[in-house]
């Protein structure tokens, strides 16, 4: 962390505590404040404020966590990339259904996210894969994400091979690699509050509209 980003984190901590949740929108709609917390989260120094925990869980009902970086959202939802054939992605061919978790600590600040996925348009990952460094790229191809190794120095052979596959030409985007939007039904804001009073906003969507509430912390 940069003396910058440092000196934003003192100036920012205890922040949360002093401050309340504000007052829910008048339409219900979770995504102003999530915008808002985001962009707190953003001018705070906190390192990588895009990284959400993202829970699967397999056939058996066994869940699974992993950290990944949320690369956009809005109304539609959170969206982030990945390869299709890793074991999140296995997981949710099976059951579409997931749970997000952010969580920004300098701000003492909590979103909670349920919903279901589906894949992002083949155009939109195009546009994002091609946004992101060569090597980044390649190491999307070199990576058989979620596979054992099977010897030593294979991932550094498999970059080396698909480097000189794409020599001189633009790297394509691998038809096993995309991303994932997260429709939400549940955003819940947690607010560290003095004495453990902390503040819980809850958002449900309901058929036409969001529902809120707040509960016990
Ligand atoms: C901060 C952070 C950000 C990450 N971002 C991503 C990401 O955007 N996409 C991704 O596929 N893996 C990302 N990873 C790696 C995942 O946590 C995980 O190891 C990988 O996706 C394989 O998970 P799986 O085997 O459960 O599918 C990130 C890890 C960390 C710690």
């Amino acid at each position: 962390m940069t003396l910058l980003e440092k000196l934003r984190c003192l100036f920012t901590f205890g922040q949360g505590v002093a401050l309340p949740l504000p007052p829910i929108p008048d339409d219900k709609n979770p995504f102003d404040l999530f915008a808002t917390w985001y962009d707190d989260a953003q001018k705070s120094g906190i390192l990588l404020p895009e990284a959400m925990s993202v829970s699967t869980c397999d056939a058996t009902g066994q869940p699974s966590s992993r950290m990944v970086l949320m690369k956009s959202f809005d109304r539609d939802g959170f969206v982030f990339y990945t390869n299709y054939g890793s074991r999140k992605a296995q997981e949710l061919e099976q059951n579409q259904k997931v749970a997000l978790l952010f969580h920004w600590g300098v701000l003492q600040r909590q979103v909670r996210i349920e919903g279901t996925v589906e894949k992002t348009t083949q155009q939109q990952s195009e546009q994002y894969f091609h946004s992101r460094g060569r090597g980044s790229q390649i190491g999307a191809w070199a990576s058989k994400q979620s596979q054992r190794i099977q010897y030593e120095g294979e991932l550094k052979q498999r970059e080396a091979k698909f480097s000189e596959q794409f020599k001189d030409q633009e790297v394509p985007l691998p038809e096993f690699w995309g991303g994932y939007r997260i429709k939400p039904s549940y955003i819940e804001f947690w607010q560290g509050r003095a004495n453990r009073l902390h503040d819980r906003i809850c958002f449900e969507r309901g058929d036409n509209d969001w529902h809120t509430y707040s509960l016990h912390p």
